[in-house]
């Protein structure tokens, strides 16, 4: 029993002499989250008229920072039923580049895949400032092959068109 008790003590002690203890011991693994939709605008930004996908495959990839090689990646994950997938990571990654991409769609009236929302990229280390184990990746999507009737007012609503034609006068006075 003194034994046991010496232990606990000798880890307190260490644990006090260093905070880095308990932010290492809750972190060498990571749940990063994030969301799929579907770009039922084929703008590749989200709008009221976004769709979440269910069953829809990513996976997370860690390259090297240099070089650019993968290091690892994880198996596919799938989204549940509000598009949501949570894909859990092992270690600390940051050396790396980490990044959740976009694997395959279940639509097929929704599996284009865009530039901008293909990728997100997301850090994986405790020594970034954010505490816990979640890392929240940027919404991913799919571009629907036709876009929706309704996108001509939402976009309208959002100022789309405006931004693009200002855009324009700009360009070319
Ligand atoms: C990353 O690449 C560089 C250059 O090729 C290499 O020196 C380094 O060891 C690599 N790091 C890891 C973690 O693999």
């Amino acid at each position: 029993m003194a034994k046991v008790w010496q232990t606990a003590l000798v880890s307190l002690t260490i644990c006090l002499s260093s905070l880095l203890c308990l932010v290492e011991a809750t972190q060498d693994k990571f749940i990063v989250e994030g969301k799929v939709y579907c770009d039922t605008c084929r703008v590749e930004f989200e709008t009221k008229l976004s769709e979440p996908i269910k069953g829809a495959f990513v996976n997370l990839e860690c390259r090297n920072r240099t070089d650019g090689k993968s290091i690892s990646h994880t198996q596919d994950v799938v989204t549940d039923e509000t598009g949501v997938y949570k894909i859990e990571v092992e270690g600390d990654h940051e050396e790396e580049i980490c990044e959740v991409s976009l694997i395959k769609s279940p639509r097929d009236d929704c599996n284009d895949p865009t530039e901008l929302w293909r990728k997100s990229r997301v850090v994986l280390t405790s020594s970034d400032g954010v505490n816990g184990p979640h890392r929240f990746a940027n919404n991913l999507g799919f571009m629907k092959r036709e876009l929706l009737p309704e996108c001509t007012q939402v976009l309208t609503e959002m100022g789309y068109y405006e931004l693009e034609e200002e855009v324009g006068h700009s360009i070319t006075p």
